[in-house]
């Protein structure tokens, strides 16, 4: 069974809540919530207060996806803000396991991100340690922009190391997912798939969500 994480940040703002009742209804399985600082990413989204103000509007799971520097700061303020799954990306995390640590100390599900061009490598000794890794086939930053397909053997390669040792670790993929890209990543093995704009630039996001569950499950 695969699950669809409508991203927010192509949402409008203005009627936060309304958009999120709206993807829920729909069969969304997940919210995903893209925080970025303007220095680790070249965009600033929001932060912790205002995943605070939407929490209670959803019993949908919140994953939250830090595009920050110093992610260790602010856990605890997305843990209590009520996140259920917190991912840091492998390149802005010196101190990876630590960080895991700390996302899990506070009952959150810890999962970490990779860049289009980060192998795996980096990941596979923590793999025991985390809930979900995350593939990013944009360059984080921006909403809308064009899937990159040379992420796919990597997705590949970490599926089958995850069957092989037996783990249960959600694969996710972020950037660019539509009813046409998201048939290549369900079938290298991702179930989780973030869509932003795929979704929230439809008048009708419902049947956009349906149309790319329908096309990821086939
Ligand atoms: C990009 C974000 C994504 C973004 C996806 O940095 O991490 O979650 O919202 O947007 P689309 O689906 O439009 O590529
Ligand atoms: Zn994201």
């Amino acid at each position: 069974m695969i699950k669809i994480a409508p991203s927010i940040l192509a949402a409008n703002f203005s009627k936060l809540g309304e958009e999120i009742a709206e993807v829920e209804k729909a069969g969304a399985d997940w919210i995903h919530i893209d925080v970025m600082d303007g220095h680790f990413v070249p965009n600033i989204s929001f932060g912790a207060v205002v995943m605070e103000a939407i929490r209670p509007l959803t019993k949908l799971p919140f994953d939250v996806h830090l595009m920050i520097e110093n992610a260790d700061r602010y856990v605890e303020d997305f843990a209590k803000a009520g996140a259920d799954y917190i991912t840091v990306h492998v390149e802005a995390s010196p101190h990876l396991h630590r960080t895991i640590q700390l996302i899990r100390s506070f009952g959150v599900k810890p999962g970490v991100v990779l860049n289009p061009h980060t192998p795996i490598e980096s990941i596979l000794p923590i793999l025991e340690d985390i809930d979900l890794v995350l593939f990013m086939t944009v360059n984080p930053g921006f909403g809308g922009q064009k899937f990159i397909e040379s992420v796919l053997p990597k997705v590949e390669q970490l599926a089958r190391i995850i069957k092989d040792k037996d783990l249960d670790i959600d694969i996710e993929i972020d950037g660019g997912i539509n009813e046409e890209t998201i048939v290549a990543c369900a079938k290298a093995g991702a179930n989780v798939f973030v869509a932003g704009s795929a979704i929230f630039g439809n008048v009708d996001r419902a049947a956009a969500l349906q149309r790319i569950k329908k096309a990821g499950q086939e």
